[in-house]
């Protein structure tokens, strides 16, 4: 199954991650020994000196991943950067795309990632940045969590904050500062890769019991909102014998939330995005913002003709085959057993 052998391929890097290293450039340089030449020149190159690197702001990203600290106050400082400054073109979406077709094509073929798997997700850019840049006038707050840097006097409008709280706090600031509260610690880079691969069952449990009411927030229900408006379909996938958005709608039925599919956001929530290059309608409050251009994203057009690939795809990343393959991926991590992780990537076996 496609889906699953990028989920084994990515826990083989993540057991490199764990098993031989904390720190996360030399998991950076384990991740790339597994790649082609041609593909680890490439995309080194992509990330140090590119038109895309820049746009991104790579090196953000990279300062904020070797910090010691809580996460947050860089995640908050990276989205105050994207948001503010310039898109990626498409131009230079495009020409990423294809520049990594053209290098990486034997390795994305290992991974079981099609041409066309990767020009659909590059596509998903611009809703990936309107999500982000998310803000919220009402924003989590708690007096007896464990805080991140700042956040007890962030959360508050009325004292100084290391927090960008121009028009509001953004959702990802908002929902990841709860998420630490739930498990009462800082989210420090090591801490996340810690629980990401399994190695902190109290985390774990403690994840599992964090209550379904979490999920009704308007943040989580604005994001869901504008994915829906490209891609309706995830609002159909199944969950519980309903769909997601009826198990939504059912479980916080005892507030205002419903799921939009039209990009009307909830009541607190707006959006940051400057010169944005998402093509639908949103509206927030009682001002509706019309997109700067309407042509749709080739992901765009396969979702709204109901695409049987796309809804594939999607299903795939949620089956018990993905699951699996993932669970005895981390049980050959554990084992020890990375060689026999290593051909299953290169495609050996
Ligand atoms: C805060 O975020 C907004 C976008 O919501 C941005 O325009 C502004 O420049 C940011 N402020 C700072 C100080 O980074
Ligand atoms: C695409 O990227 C390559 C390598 O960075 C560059 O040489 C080329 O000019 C770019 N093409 C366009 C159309 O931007
Ligand atoms: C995928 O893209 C690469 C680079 O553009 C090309 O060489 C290859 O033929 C494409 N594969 C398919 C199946 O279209
Ligand atoms: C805050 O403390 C109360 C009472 O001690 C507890 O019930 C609640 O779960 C705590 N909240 C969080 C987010 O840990
Ligand atoms: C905020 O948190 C810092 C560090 O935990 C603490 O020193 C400070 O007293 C807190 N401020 C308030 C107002 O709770
Ligand atoms: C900040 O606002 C809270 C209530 O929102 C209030 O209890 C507190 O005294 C205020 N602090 C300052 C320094 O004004
Ligand atoms: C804040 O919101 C106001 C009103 O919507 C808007 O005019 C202003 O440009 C926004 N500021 C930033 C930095 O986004
Ligand atoms: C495991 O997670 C718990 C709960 O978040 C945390 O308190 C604890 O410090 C973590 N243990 C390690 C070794 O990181
Ligand atoms: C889903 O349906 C099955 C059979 O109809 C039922 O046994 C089960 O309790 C249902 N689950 C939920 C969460 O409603
Ligand atoms: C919310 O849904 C539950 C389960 O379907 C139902 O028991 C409850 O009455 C509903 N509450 C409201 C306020 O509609
Ligand atoms: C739900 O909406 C009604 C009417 O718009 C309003 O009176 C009520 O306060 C809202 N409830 C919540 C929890 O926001
Ligand atoms: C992006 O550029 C490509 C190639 O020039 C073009 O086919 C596509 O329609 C453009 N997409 C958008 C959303 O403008």
């Amino acid at each position: 199954m496609r889906a699953s052998t990028s989920i084994v391929a990515l826990a083989t890097v993540a057991s490199y991650a764990a098993a031989q290293t904390t720190s996360i450039a030399s998991a950076a340089t384990a991740a790339l020994s597994l790649l082609s030449p041609n593909c680890q020149a490439t995309i080194l190159q992509l990330a140090t000196n590119s038109s895309a690197a820049q746009c991104l702001h790579v090196d953000l990203l990279a300062g904020l991943v070797t910090s010691n600290g809580s996460l947050i106050p860089g995640v908050d400082n990276y989205l105050s950067t994207i948001c503010s400054s310039a898109p990626c073109t498409n131009e230079t979406l495009t020409n990423t795309t294809q520049t990594v077709l053209q290098a990486c094509s034997s390795d994305l073929t290992n991974f079981g990632i099609t041409n066309q798997t990767l020009e659909y997700a590059m596509e998903l850019y611009p809703l990936a940045r309107e999500v982000l840049c998310l803000k919220t006038s009402d924003p989590y707050t708690s007096a007896n969590a464990t805080m991140p840097m700042s956040a007890n006097s962030t959360m508050s409008s009325n004292s100084t904050s290391s927090y960008n709280t121009t028009n509001g706090t953004f959702c990802a600031t908002s929902l990841l500062t709860e998420f630490s509260s739930y498990l009462g610690t800082d989210l420090t880079t090591s801490y996340v890769t810690s629980v990401a691969l399994g190695g902190n069952a109290t985390a774990l449990q403690t994840i599992e019991s964090i209550p379904l009411s979490a999920l009704c927030n308007e943040c989580v229900f604005a994001a869901l909102d504008l994915v829906e408006e490209e891609l309706p379909f995830i609002g159909n996938i199944s969950v519980m014998n309903t769909t997601l958005n009826g198990f939504l709608d059912g479980q916080c039925n005892s507030t205002n939330l419903t799921v939009s599919t039209n990009g009307t956001l909830p009541t607190n929530v707006t959006i940051s995005a400057v010169n944005s290059t998402f093509t639908y309608n949103i509206t927030a409050g009682n001002v509706t913002y019309a997109p700067n251009s309407t042509v749709l994203p080739a992901v765009a057009q396969a979702a709204s003709s109901n695409s049987s690939a796309l809804l594939a795809a999607a299903t795939s990343l949620t089956s018990g085959n993905a699951t699996s393959s993932l669970a005895s991926a981390a049980t050959s991590i554990v084992a020890g057993n990375s060689t026999a992780m290593k051909r299953r990537w290169i495609g050996e076996q």
